[in-house]
């Protein structure tokens, strides 16, 4: 699939754009390979490993590129968002290097790990219920209240293009792959990473994962159109959000496929990150790994053309609670 003439929220220029925008802010983070992951999937693989990046997940590329592109007085008026985590965090972060207040709206679930990373960061904590129209709804209030800019966690083209900087480097650092997975919720990291990927070569193919509990996109892909589910059930926490208007098109457009794995599988690749990767990945972050080791990516007729397939280990912000618990017995 070629990226074709219609008006994306974001393209390749605004990708470049936002790469020379936050390049001196972010990590360019590496790409690492194992031999023996290689020999279990019976695949070339290529961790992108976003888990290292600023913040510790992918989001910070997306939220320094929307925090930067603020005008002086909209910055001055700080900003808002709602979001379940890795996105707050980020956006907290970005806000205190730009030195401007960051409004955070979290669903009182939100994983305890996440939240103190928005406290580290700055940012102002708000309270909402767990359901996504209080979390809109108390984002509106704030940014009613101090005129606060909303920079909403994937439905917005300046984080769409922030996302998108992820495919240059990866390209750059591995141009021979054919194939990219990358976890989808509300689809902002794989719109950026699809435009840019197959702007840059057409033929590279794009594949999403996806939590069984909260296959959205997969059945929104199956009836063409936005489908959202009545509630979501996975351990993969950054995971539970529904596709938005400007992401939508380019999931329907440019992503070939959605693998979808159940919560086992999510957790058995998180496992094979920390042993043979060494590398702290959390749920969201290893579902790349879970879908190349899936039955239902093998027995898809697209698995046999997948050689050189590049993951997008998305984040790595993980509650250590249980298991350090678990030391001190
Ligand atoms: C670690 C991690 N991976 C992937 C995603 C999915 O990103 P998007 O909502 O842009 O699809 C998220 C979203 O919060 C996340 O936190």
């Amino acid at each position: 699939m070629e990226v074709n003439k219609e008006k994306y929220a974001a393209d390749l220029s605004s990708i470049k754009e936002a790469r020379a925008r936050i390049s001196s802010f972010i990590h360019k983070t590496p790409l690492m390979t194992s031999e023996s992951l290689d020999a279990i999937s019976g695949r070339r693989l290529f961790f992108k490993c976003e888990c290292f990046q600023k913040g510790g997940a992918f989001k910070f590329r997306g939220a320094c590129n929307a925090i930067f592109s603020l005008d002086d007085q909209q910055a001055a008026k700080g900003v808002v968002t709602h979001s379940s985590g890795n996105h707050a965090a980020a956006l907290a972060l970005a806000a205190k290097l730009r030195g401007i207040t960051s409004y955070i709206v979290i669903p009182k679930n939100a994983p305890q790990c996440k939240v103190q990373h928005v406290v580290r960061y700055g940012g102002q904590v708000i309270w909402s219920e767990t359901t996504i129209k209080s979390r809109e709804e108390t984002a509106t209030t704030v940014q009613q209240e101090t005129g606060a800019a909303l920079i909403h966690p994937y439905n917005d083209g300046r984080i769409i293009s922030g996302q998108g900087t992820i495919s240059l480097e990866l390209l750059e650092q591995a141009p021979h792959i054919d194939t990219i997975i990358v976890p989808i919720s509300g689809g902002g990291l794989i719109s950026g990473v699809a435009l840019a990927a197959k702007s840059i070569n057409p033929a590279i193919r794009v594949l999403a994962a996806e939590p069984k509990g909260a296959n959205d996109a997969a059945q929104s892909k199956a009836a063409g159109r936005i489908v959202t589910l009545p509630e979501t059930n996975t351990v993969a926490d950054g995971l539970r959000a529904f596709l938005g208007e400007f992401t939508w098109p380019i999931v329907r457009d440019l992503v070939d496929d959605v693998i979808t794995v159940d919560d086992t599988e999510i957790i058995k690749a998180m496992r094979l990150c920390y042993e043979i990767l060494k590398v702290a990945v959390e749920p969201s972050g290893a579902i790349g790994l879970a879908a190349v080791l899936s039955d239902s990516f093998r027995t898809n007729p697209a698995w046999k053309d997948c050689n050189q397939i590049g993951i997008i280990l998305s984040g790595g912000n993980v509650d250590l609670e249980v298991l350090w618990n678990s030391f001190s017995k």
